[in-house]
């Protein structure tokens, strides 16, 4: 049983071959182009897809060994996303879907982020809590089963991504900023600066107060001395993110407490950072939680995610018509 799977929800281009359960192939085509500008442009985003998209099916298919004629079903990332983005691989999977005369099957990107968990061992037993953190979203997800999850915590303003990038954006570091702040922060002493953890009520985040805070505290401090932030960058670096993890980390803490649930995971692009990475596996040796951090290459946006969580779709034969359209918004 063999499925193609495409993610197309943001900047990153990607394609996978699932064969009974296992994934084959997974190929990512990442968008530079934006690094210029300081953020993602939908507009050339949608373009880079659209250039991308049929090479990298084609590489998916040729690493995996596996012939578009042998293909059972093709699965695509609904939402949530940027529209033009999703659109250039809906489209794209429902013509192939077409062509070749076979199932069809959306897939929910945070769902997805999930499901990573299960695209090799060690995967975490139901139900168990995933703190899912991305560009777009700050999400702690009490997961029942495969496709049965609850969001029982988020952000009320910005994604705890956003955060990172646009604390980096305040250093002058280039975009995504998210990954050269771990990086310069592996160097810095996280106590050295304090940013203000944010109050919110029960699971809730809030991440717009403290950009502010990085704002006011620059602009303070490099009134008198234009070098601050050059010479100080290792230890702004590891405060903010110290102050960052302290954030999701708590919540996470709490909602074990709360649900009484040791079995704890995360996902998502921010789920690479080295800081968050290194102080869950701590916190989790002091609670006696299982924890599950997938690799590298599954955090971020990539295709394999929705080819798995498009295998249990299958699986429960739930399939998607042709006159599906993308959800930029879509939830669970
Ligand atoms: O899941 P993802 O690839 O795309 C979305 O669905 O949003 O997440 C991208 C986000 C960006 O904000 C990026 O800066 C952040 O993940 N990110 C990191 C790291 N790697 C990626 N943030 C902090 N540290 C990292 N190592
Ligand atoms: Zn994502």
């Amino acid at each position: 049983m063999n499925i193609l799977a495409i993610e197309s929800s943001c900047d990153e281009t990607s394609a996978a071959v699932l064969s009974n359960g296992t994934i084959r192939s997974n190929v990512i085509a990442a968008q530079l182009i934006h690094e210029q500008y300081g953020g993602v442009v939908p507009e050339l985003a949608s373009r880079a897809h659209q250039q991308h998209i049929v090479p990298v099916v084609d590489r998916a298919l040729t690493d995996a060994k596996v012939p578009k004629n042998s293909l059972n079903a093709i699965a695509f990332t609904r939402g949530p996303g940027l529209l033009g983005s999703l659109l250039v691989g809906a489209s794209f999977a429902k013509a192939l879907a077409l062509a070749l005369q076979i199932p069809l099957i959306e897939v929910n990107h945070m769902q997805a982020h999930v499901l990573a968990h299960f695209i090799e061992p060690p995967v975490p037993a139901f139900p168990f809590l995933c703190l899912t953190v991305s560009g777009g979203h700050t999400q702690i997800v009490l997961v029942r089963d495969y496709l049965d999850m609850e969001i029982i915590g988020q952000t009320h303003d910005d994604a705890v991504g956003e955060a990172f990038d646009k604390s980096a954006k305040l250093l002058n570091l280039p975009y995504p900023g998210g990954p050269l702040i771990d990086k310069y922060a592996q160097q810095g002493n996280p106590l050295a600066f304090r940013f203000p953890l944010a109050e919110m009520p029960g699971l809730d985040f809030s991440f717009s107060g403290i950009k502010t805070a990085i704002l006011y505290f620059l602009r303070d401090n490099t009134k008198h001395d234009p070098a601050f932030i050059e010479q100080n960058l290792t230890d702004i670096c590891a405060s903010i993110q110290y102050t960052l993890v302290q954030m999701l980390l708590g919540k996470l803490k709490r909602a074990a407490r709360e649900t009484g649930i040791r079995e704890i995971a995360i996902a998502g692009g921010v789920s690479a950072n080295s800081g968050l990475r290194m102080a869950l596996t701590q916190l989790g040796q002091e609670q006696g939680w299982a924890v599950y951090i997938p690799r590298f290459e599954y955090c971020t946006d990539n295709a394999a995610m929705i080819a798995m969580a498009a295998y249990y779709k299958y699986l429960r034969h739930e399939f998607t018509s042709q006159d599906v359209s993308p959800m930029p918004r879509l939830e669970f």
